[in-house]
């Protein structure tokens, strides 16, 4: 991902961010853009015209830390070539890796963790003005949640940040190690910051969290998820709100009721199953049983009509039979996600699972993935035809990469829907009113991950 703030300024020192990874690191990197920018940096378009090269990495899985090691090491040569190049690891792998990235490559100026984002100006000052090498994990530092509202990716949608880390320690998982134990942001706080954004013209907020579900833990007063939804619905401009990541043990008739009763919360939610057989699950210290995982489905089924549910799978976790396979393959059938992310599993040290043996072989975890995501596939598109005909709320956020005239947009499912332009308007109005409005769209097309439709009109704002 590029960072580019609005203000560039000639003669400062040029940052180029690469973002490795989740949501939560996207936003990280949009904040560290907005606190170098204060301080006078400004940003590149490439890595090859920056003064510092600063990668914002992920750690979940053991390819994303491999990804980010060969990064590091194509980019020798360019240190090489040009020694006052500041080169920085930052968020996740560094918190997990530490001094071992110093001693793998020893190019690398800065381990920056994921409490230390807020220190990122000070750090990089420090190793411009005495070329040493900086390894600042500290478990203690704050986390910033700090933003400048005005230096975002997108205009229309933003992320917020509602809480940090998490205390589930699910036995596959790396990020209570490496994001620390969970922390719930102040609702004033949370408001203010949607409300400012709601001022900059942004239409639509995914607050975010790693496990949204348990927010108001240890702040005062009976606070909630669902009572933070229904703080910020009223916000006016904001017309619509997003939450992730769901977690099955703490979802509830409370949240389900808030998404339902709501005008701006949308009908989507992402919601890790992970697998469908209760032994894994078991292993995988999720808490839940995938009946219960169903009765969740069925309940937010009957309390939010039409909503659609997005999920997590792991496969090849250790001890996953062939019959524990063919239960998530039984879950997923009968839930219907949205869509649906899959992951072989990867054993992480530090992590309890990795006391267990690693034992579903290579080959059979890539069949096992491309199985659930053939399936998935198929769904998706079922899905999707049932939609033909009918017409749905598209938020346009923008022109297609592949067609100038084709516009792109989200229904409140979170589907991504492509139309072309309305006839009538010319280019330069379409490019300048269309994006942030909500449209209504009459899909008459789609693939697994794309609709497609006529457009039929403006559609009046929520508030
Ligand atoms: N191996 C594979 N997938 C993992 N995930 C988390 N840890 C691992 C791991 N060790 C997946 C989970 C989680 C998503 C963000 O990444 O499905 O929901
Ligand atoms: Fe990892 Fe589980 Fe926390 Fe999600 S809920 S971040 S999978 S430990």
């Amino acid at each position: 991902m590029i960072s580019k703030p609005k203000t560039l300024k000639d003669n400062s020192p040029k940052v180029y961010i690469k973002t490795f990874g989740c949501q939560m690191n996207k936003l990280d990197t949009e904040l560290s853009v907005g606190s170098l920018s204060k301080k006078g940096y400004s940003f590149a378009d490439n890595e090859n015209d920056a003064d510092v090269i600063l990668l914002n990495t992920c750690s979940v899985r053991d390819k994303a830390e491999h990804k980010v090691y060969s990064q590091l090491g194509s980019l020798r040569d360019q240190k090489g070539k040009n020694p006052k190049l500041i080169l920085g690891v930052l968020g996740c792998m560094a918190q997990n890796e530490g001094d071992k990235i110093f001693k793998r490559m020893p190019h690398v100026d800065l381990v920056c963790g994921t409490r230390m984002f807020s220190k990122l100006p000070e750090l990089l000052e420090e190793i411009s003005g005495s070329n040493k090498r900086i390894l600042a994990i500290d478990e203690d530092g704050e986390v910033n949640f700090d933003r400048i509202v005005t230096q975002r990716q997108n205009r229309y949608n933003a992320f917020v940040s509602i809480m940090r880390g998490c205390d589930n320690y699910c036995s596959y998982c790396i990020v209570p190690y490496v994001r620390g134990r969970e922390f719930s942001r102040a609702v004033t706080d949370i408001a203010d910051e949607v409300k400012k954004l709601a001022d900059d013209g942004c239409k639509e907020v995914t607050l975010l969290g790693q496990n949204v579900n348990s927010y108001g833990k240890g702040l005062a007063g009976k606070v909630t998820l669902a009572t933070l939804l229904r703080t910020l619905d009223p916000i006016k401009g904001i017309e619509r709100i997003h939450f992730l990541t769901s977690h099955p043990k703490d979802m509830n008739k409370e949240i389900l009721e808030a998404i339902g009763e709501l005008s701006g919360v949308c009908e989507y939610l992402h919601m890790p199953a992970q697998s469908g057989s209760d032994k894994i699950l078991k292993k995988m210290r999720r808490q839940y049983t995938s009946a219960h995982y169903r009765e969740l489905i069925e309940m937010a089924k009957s309390i939010v009509p039409g909503i659609k549910v997005a999920s997590d799978f792991i496969v090849g976790f250790p001890g996953e039979t062939e019959e524990d396979f063919e239960d998530t393959v039984g879950l997923l059938k009968e839930i219907r996600c949205q869509n649906s992310f899959i992951f072989k599993y990867s054993p992480r040290t530090g992590t309890s699972a990795i006391e267990l043996v690693d034992d579903v072989i290579e080959e059979t975890k890539k069949s096992r993935n491309h199985t659930l995501l053939e399936l998935q596939k198929k769904i998706s598109s079922e899905e999707n035809r049932k939609v033909h005909g009918k017409s749905v709320e598209v938020l346009v956020e923008g022109e297609s990469k592949t067609s100038a005239v084709r516009l792109i947009g989200r229904t409140r499912q979170n589907q991504i829907v492509a139309f072309d332009q309305p006839e009538g308007i010319n280019q330069a109005d379409v490019s300048s009113s269309m994006p942030g409005s909500l449209v209504s769209i009459k899909i008459t097309d789609s693939t697994d991950l794309t609709l497609f439709g006529d457009y039929e009109g403006i559609l009046p704002l929520r508030k």
